[in-house]
């Protein structure tokens, strides 16, 4: 009963014949006896990770991705490649702006730029690359001064934003998500004469922009019929 217990469990060893080199046959709880349980768990393991890999490189992590179709898996990891455009930055002094001038805010320290599309010395974003971006602003004016500024998209009006508080700080903001095709800017312009505050230890007024998808660029969009923009 006991012999034939030990053939089930361990059928190789029992099927190999007697070593002629003298060498006496493994016994039970010896490491050769228990080779087979570990190969076995070696391909079990490999099994593992190729269903792992298959997952990775398939969408199988992110099957039910909100909206009305699933992210495709290379755009959900765009921010790993050098690919990823992102800029942020800030106004660290007083600053008078001129409607008149074309004036636009000269965010002079840089936090961030990946891609290098963000030019601090005119305070123009030039897109690296084609894409669907988010855009925000944020600005402080100086004490009863007034703050009217306007996000342009090359030459076009998109967005803008306005305070005048007497005997006070006013503060403006406004976000948007434009397509851009390569080459396109955007900058925050001055609508008004604008009074803007600023030190090196308050920054209150800023500029950020980052590429949301790729490829979705502002021709793509204008097709799909969005905005009188285009
Ligand atoms: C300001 O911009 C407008 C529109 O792009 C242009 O027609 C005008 O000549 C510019 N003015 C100055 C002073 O650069
Ligand atoms: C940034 O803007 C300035 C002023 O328009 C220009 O002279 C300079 O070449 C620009 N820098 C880059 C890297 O495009």
């Amino acid at each position: 009963m006991k012999e034939t217990k030990d053939k089930r469990l361990f059928p190789l060893i029992h099927s190999q014949s007697k070593p002629s080199n003298g060498h006496r046959y493994p016994r039970r709880g010896e490491v050769s006896v228990s080779r087979c349980p570990k190969i076995l768990k070696m391909i079990r393991f490999s099994g593992l990770i190729a269903l792992i890999l298959v997952l990775h490189y398939t969408d199988a992590f992110f099957p039910l991705m909100p909206g009305d179709h699933v992210i495709p898996h290379h755009m959900l990891r765009v921010a790993h490649t050098n690919k990823f455009v992102a800029f942020s930055a800030g106004l660290t002094q007083i600053a008078t702006l001129h409607a008149s001038h074309n004036d636009t805010v000269p965010y002079d320290r840089v936090f961030l730029n990946m891609g290098g599309g963000y030019n601090k010395t005119n305070g123009i974003f030039t897109s690296p690359r084609t894409g669907t971006y988010v855009f925000m602003y944020y600005a402080l004016a100086q004490q009863n001064k007034q703050l009217q500024l306007d996000l342009y998209r090359n030459d076009d009006y998109i967005v803008g934003s306005y305070a005048h508080v007497t005997s006070d700080y006013g503060s403006v903001s406004n976000s948007v998500i434009l397509g851009l095709d390569e080459k396109d800017t955007v900058h925050i312009k001055a609508h008004t004469d604008d009074y803007l505050y600023g030190q090196p230890d308050e920054i209150y007024t800023s500029f950020t922009g980052f590429l949301l998808v790729p490829d979705e660029g502002r021709t793509q969009h204008g097709s799909h019929g969005q905005g009188s923009l285009g």
